[in-house]
C-alpha cells in the first residue's frame, strides 16, 4: 500500500516558519514510528501570488483535491492590503474551503494544565477543560441570498440572510455526532430557535440525525446562553455544534478561555472521499503574525497539533496524535515557553525552532 498524501502549504509570515517545525515531527514519525507520508508541498496565499499573481494556482487547486489531507500554515500580509479584493491572500484559503466544500470545521478549546494560569478565568475553571466546537462553514448568513446594501426609500439597507438546508443541517450535524461517538458521547446543538426560522429548522434536523445515534446524549440551547455558559463553567460541554455565524463567534470565546493565540490548532471536514477519508484541511486558527515573522519568535505548536488532528481524523492515529499531544503537554510542564506564553518574570524564552528541537526530545 502506498503512504498516505500531505499536501503542504507554508503560506506567508509565520506559516513558513512553524511549518518547517511540523515538517520535522513528520520526519520524526516516518524514522521512528514507521509512519511514513508522501508529501509534497506548494504555494498559497501571498507566495502564491509573488509567483503566479494568484493566491490559489489551478494546479494547486487540483492538487488539494487529491490528496489524503492539507495542512495549511498562514496566508497574508500588510505587504498584500493593497491587492485588489479578487487577488487577496485570504482568496486561496477561501478557495480551497470552498472547491472541497469543508462544511464541518472542528475548533477545540482545550487548556494543558501548566498553562492554566495563563487563562483569563479561574484556574479550576478551566484546568483540564477538553471541549471541541463543530461550526458550519459553507453555508448561513455569510453566503445566503439576498445580500447587499440596497437604497430604500431615502435610506440605504444592508441586507444578509441567514439560509440553512435540511441537507446542510444534516451533513455537519452527523459530523458532530461522529465526532461525540469517539469522545464523550455528549452533543449540545446551539441555535436560536425562539427567534429565527433557520434555528427551529436546525433542531428539528439535529434531532431527527439523533435517532441515528442513540448513544449519544443530545441537548440543545440558545446561543446566547450558550456563549454564558462557556465563560460560566466550560466542563459541562464535550461537543458542540452550531451554524456558522454562532460558531464563529462562540469558538473564538471558546478558544480564548485556554490562552494564547499560538495554541491553537483547527480542522475543516467535508464529505468522505473514495477511500473513506474525509476531505480535510488542516490550519493553526492564528494568520501571518507579520509583527514577529522573521524573528524565530513563533509558537509551533498550534501548527504540530493541527498535524496531531490530521493524524487523528485523516489517518486514524489516535494513539500517534495523543503521543504527539503528551510530548507537548510534557513539555510546557518542564516549564518551556515561546515569547507568547510567557506569563512569569525570569524565564527565557525558546525560539520557534527551539520548541520544535523540544517536542522532538520530548
Ligand atoms: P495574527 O493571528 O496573525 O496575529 C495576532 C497576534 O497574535 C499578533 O500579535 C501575533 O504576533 C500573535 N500571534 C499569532 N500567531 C502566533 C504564534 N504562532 N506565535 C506567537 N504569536 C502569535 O492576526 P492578525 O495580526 O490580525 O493578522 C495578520 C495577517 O494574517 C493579516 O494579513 C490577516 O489577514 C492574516 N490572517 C490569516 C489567517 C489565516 O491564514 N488563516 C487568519 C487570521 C489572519
Ligand atoms: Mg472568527
Amino acid at each position: 500500500m502506498s503512504n498516505p498524501s500531505l499536501l503542504i502549504l507554508p503560506g506567508d509570515g509565520i506559516g513558513p516558519e512553524v511549518m518547517a517545525e511540523v515538517r520535522r515531527i513528520i520526519d520524526w514519525f516516518g524514522d521512528k514510528r514507521g509512519l511514513s507520508f508522501d508529501v509534497s508541498e506548494d504555494l498559497v496565499g501571498g507566495a502564491a501570488y509573488d509567483a503566479h499573481g494568484t493566491p490559489l494556482h489551478d494546479d494547486t487547486m487540483a492538487k488539494a483535491q487529491e490528496v489524503d489531507a492539507v495542512l495549511l500554515g498562514a496566508v497574508g500580509g500588510p505587504k498584500y492590503d493593497v491587492l485588489d479584493f479578487s487577488v487577496k491572500p485570504e482568496r486561496g484559503l477561501l478557495r480551497l474551503r470552498k472547491e472541497m466544500d469543508l462544511y464541518s470545521n472542528l475548533r477545540p478549546a482545550q487548556c494543558f494544565d501548566a498553562l492554566a494560569d495563563f487563562s483569563s478565568l479561574k484556574k479550576d475553571v478551566v484546568a483540564g477543560l477538553d471541549i471541541m466546537i463543530v461550526r458550519e462553514l459553507t453555508s448561513g448568513v455569510y453566503f445566503g441570498e439576498p445580500r447587499g446594501i440596497f437604497e430604500e426609500g431615502n435610506e440605504r439597507v444592508g441586507i444578509n440572510t441567514q439560509r440553512y438546508t435540511e441537507s446542510e443541517i444534516d451533513r455537519v450535524a452527523r459530523s458532530a455526532f461522529e465526532l461525540a461517538m469517539r469522545r464523550g458521547k455528549k452533543l449540545c446543538s446551539m441555535e436560536k430557535a425562539n427567534v429565527m426560522e433557520s434555528g427551529i429548522l436546525w433542531r428539528e434536523v439535529v434531532t431527527e440525525v439523533a435517532k441515528d445515534y442513540p448513544e449519544v446524549e443530545l441537548s440543545h440551547m440558545y446561543a446566547d446562553a450558550g456563549a454564558m455558559q462557556l465563560c460560566r463553567w466550560p466542563k459541562q460541554f464535550d461537543v458542540i455544534v452550531t451554524d456558522n455565524l454562532f460558531g464563529d463567534l462562540l469558538s473564538d470565546a471558546a478558544a480564548m478561555l485556554t490562552g494564547s493565540l499560538g495554541m491553537l490548532p483547527s480542522a475543516s471536514l467535508g464529505a468522505p472521499m473514495a477511500n473513506g477519508r474525509p476531505k480535510a484541511l488542516y490550519e493553526p486558527v492564528h494568520g501571518s503574525a507579520p509583527d514577529i515573522a522573521g524573528q524565530g519568535k513563533a509558537n509551533p505548536i498550534a501548527c504540530v497539533l493541527s498535524f496531531a488532528m490530521a493524524l487523528r481524523y485523516s489517518f486514524d492515529q489516535g494513539a500517534e496524535a495523543e503521543r504527539l499531544e503528551k510530548a507537548i503537554e510534557a513539555v510546557l510542564a518542564s516549564g518551556v515557553r515561546t515569547a507568547d506564553l510567557l506569563g512569569e518574570e525570569g524565564v527565557t524564552p525558546v525560539t520557534t525552532s527551539g520548541m520544535g528541537d523540544e517536542i522532538l526530545k520530548a
